[in-house]
């Protein structure tokens, strides 16, 4: 990790999950409450976007009340150690921005965005939290729906791009919290691979991409990640 020129670092729900957002799968998950594809995809959306909304808003204000936690400021010393740094998150609520990193792609949205389906005005929080209904445009009077990625959806593909290259040249990859089951972004581990990268995973549970980590860190990436700058500096 000393001589190397280049770090990724990418990260799921589990990096947070010390700050207090639930993951979404393991023994806490929220998909043991929900159904992915009643909430989380454009057609259930359209059918009952007051559930929908309930869901989201209920989301936003766990994320708005929380804070970034010391996983987080980890990877914000990582990117002022190495020239190409990249954050590569799965994770919409934001955290890594507001613990202070600068390179970060974000694979599926965020949660602070919302916008109209119809036109792509974009839309604060505070109009959505202003209204008891489901939120319309005042432009075009279309259906506002949150800024994130759903099931079935393309990723934002400037977002993907960056991501891919990133993965592709870098020397150490990291694979943060993640359960990296969800394609495409668990697939950047392997495209990082392949290309030459040492891969390390830091997880206080297995998961398919373990066995072909090159190592495997086994914790919370709270303590781990600190643990790792430390060792660094
Ligand atoms: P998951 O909920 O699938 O996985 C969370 C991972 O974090 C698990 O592997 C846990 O073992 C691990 N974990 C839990 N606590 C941790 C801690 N303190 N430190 C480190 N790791 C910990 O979340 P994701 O892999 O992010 O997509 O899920 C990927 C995508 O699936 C999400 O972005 C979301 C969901 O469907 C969309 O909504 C499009």
């Amino acid at each position: 990790m000393k001589s190397a020129k280049s770090v990724v670092v990418l990260t799921g729900a589990g990096i947070s999950a010390e700050s207090g957002v639930p993951t979404f799968r393991g023994n806490e998950g929220l998909w043991k409450k929900f159904k992915p594809e009643e909430l989380a995809n454009f057609d259930a959306f359209i059918k009952n976007p007051e559930l929908v909304w309930e869901w989201y808003k209920y989301r936003k204000q766990i994320i708005a009340g929380i804070q970034p936690n010391p996983g987080h400021y980890a990877i914000v010393e990582l990117e002022k150690m190495y020239e190409k740094f990249a954050v590569v998150t799965q994770n919409v609520d934001n955290l890594h921005r507001r613990a202070g990193s600068k390179n970060v792609y974000e694979l599926h949205g965020n949660i602070q965005r919302n916008y109209c389906i119809e036109c792509g005005k974009e839309y604060p929080d505070e109009i959505i939290f202003s209204k008891a209904e489901v939120p319309r445009c005042d432009a075009c009077a279309g259906l506002i729906r949150p800024g994130v990625v759903w099931f079935g959806e393309m990723l934002p593909a400037d977002q993907w791009n960056a991501s891919e290259e990133a993965a592709s040249s870098a020397d150490v990859f990291f694979s943060v919290g993640t359960s990296a089951v969800v394609y495409p972004a668990a697939s950047l581990p392997y495209i990082a691979k392949r290309n030459g990268a040492l891969v390390v995973e830091v997880n206080p549970e297995t998961t398919p991409l373990t066995d072909i980590a090159d190592e495997f860190l086994m914790g919370k990436s709270g303590e781990i990640l600190p643990e790792l700058v430390n060792a660094l500096k």
